[in-house]
């Protein structure tokens, strides 16, 4: 049997409750139906997000005892951009407070309003900060990104064919920038390859236009890129690493995912880009050397991106993953496949087919699998999406339920339990109904709006 292995030890718990059915069916009701409303008390096991709620390692904790403290020009800080440099090699180095502080900035920088921003996917974060400053997203993932049921390793791959045609017919001048996403989040955790990656970047050169790369997701998409990626078997995943980081203008990454529990950053080789992007950065996340973020958790930061390049630490989510994925697979769960990162992602599309996406597959999945199970999983899908200017609801092109596997968090035998009650659910999918609004807000709806059932 192919049984992932923790490459790790427990010595701090925490106590989790299970609490009974009644209880939950009150819980979500008080929720509006919507996850991100459930309290963690009322929650068995976690897997709404893998973001700031990874395990920390004992040493990321004794380096938070060294912090030091000051607001301008903190020796932790020194730390901190010497070891960005040292991993992916780029000279300047700006904290923020998390990925989407990031995001505002680079775009408040480069989006102008008629401006496009080709992607591999959107993030829901990522492409809001677009529109809000007047830009388009344009999707060009490849044709198999879409599929539920796949083997293609790099489902993450941006089509550079159709990003030649995008910049072709619009001019290079209408494109502020074009944006990768490390482990593609919405369609499933799915990486890009390195190979992907140098041919968008010769598609950038060719052009003119410049490469942001989201790093938010690096962790997952190095231990793919040295497992699936011929090129890649003999390299390191620190050299795999760099050979990433040389082709992107701009990094930026969500530190909640990637080396931390909070904070983020962005870094350039470019002095141009650095000074517009500095002034931003002192007026919405903080003075230079903090950014948004505590001494204590750059220091964490420190370690953690350290921690990053060691291949038996990344390969816990993915393995952990994987063995779900196949789990499910086995008993006829609809799940996306390949395995990819973040975590498992079922298919509401098909899991709950007799629900119309007008009232919300994936949402109601997720309600309705905290009620069997205490696990809370968050929607992504078209309750994930904003309505038109016209009011019209955008259908999501895929209706996943996510349960995220925060890294080195969970057990073998949580993981078994969650599939269990999957199965369960799936044999009793008739039970689910759809859902409605009921206080629906404008922007990024998914996080606080409420529904009922219709
Ligand atoms: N980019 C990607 C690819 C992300 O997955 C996220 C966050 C962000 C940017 C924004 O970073 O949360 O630090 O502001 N994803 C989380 C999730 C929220 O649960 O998938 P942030």
């Amino acid at each position: 049997e192919n049984i992932p292995l923790e490459m790790h030890k427990a010595r701090i718990v925490q106590k989790i409750n299970l609490q009974p059915i009644e209880r939950r069916l009150e819980a979500i009701k008080e929720a509006g139906y919507n996850t991100f409303l459930l309290k963690n008390t009322d929650i068995f096991m976690d897997m709404l997000t893998d973001s700031g709620v990874n395990a920390m390692s004992d040493k990321q904790q004794a380096a938070m005892l060294e912090a030091d403290d000051s607001y301008a020009g903190s020796v932790t800080f020194t730390k901190l951009e010497k070891k960005i440099k040292e991993i992916f090699g780029k000279e300047y180095f700006l904290p923020a407070h998390q990925g989407r502080a990031c995001e505002n900035i680079i775009s408040q920088v480069y989006v102008k309003p008629g401006t496009i921003v080709p992607m591999n996917y959107h993030f829901t974060t990522s492409k809001a900060h677009v529109v809000l400053n007047g830009g388009t997203v344009e999707e060009i993932f490849t044709d198999e990104a879409l599929k539920i049921d796949s083997d293609v390793p790099f489902k993450g791959n941006m089509d550079t064919g159709k990003l030649r045609d995008l910049i072709e017919t619009n001019g290079a001048d209408k494109i502020a920038f074009v944006r990768l996403e490390a482990g593609t989040n919405l369609i499933g955790g799915q990486p890009h390859s390195l190979e992907n990656m140098q041919e968008i970047r010769k598609v950038c050169d060719e052009y003119g236009v410049m490469l942001v790369f989201d790093a938010s997701l690096l962790a997952d998409n190095l231990y793919f890129i040295k497992t699936r990626e011929e090129q890649c078997k003999d390299i390191s995943i620190r050299d795999i690493t760099r050979k990433l980081a040389d082709l992107a203008d701009i990094i930026y990454f969500s530190a909640r995912k990637l080396g931390c529990a909070r904070g983020g950053g962005i870094c350039t080789n470019s002095k141009e880009a650095y000074l517009k992007m500095r002034e931003l950065i002192t007026l919405y996340e903080g003075f230079l050397t903090y950014g948004g973020m505590s001494v204590r958790e750059m220091e964490a930061m420190v370690v953690g991106l350290d921690e990053t390049m060691d291949e038996h630490m990344i390969n816990q989510g993915p393995q952990f993953i994987e063995y779900m994925v196949n789990e499910l697979v086995e008993r006829g769960v609809p799940v996306v496949t390949p395995a990819g990162g973040l975590g498992c992602h079922i298919n509401a599309m098909e899991f709950v087919g007799h629900i119309p996406q007008e009232e919300y597959p994936a949402g109601a999945l997720a309600a309705a699998f905290y009620l069997v199970s205490g696990v809370r999983g968050m929607e992504r899908g078209t309750l994930s999406e904003q309505r038109d200017e016209n009011g019209n609801e955008i259908l999501s092109h895929m209706e996943l339920l996510r349960l995220a596997m925060p890294r080195r968090v969970y057990s073998l035998s949580h993981v078994k339990y969650a599939v269990d009650r999957i199965t369960w659910l799936y044999e009793n999918r008739h039970l689910i109904g759809g859902l409605k609004f009921v206080d629906e807000p404008k922007v990024l709806r998914f996080f606080f709006g409420k529904l009922e059932s219709t």
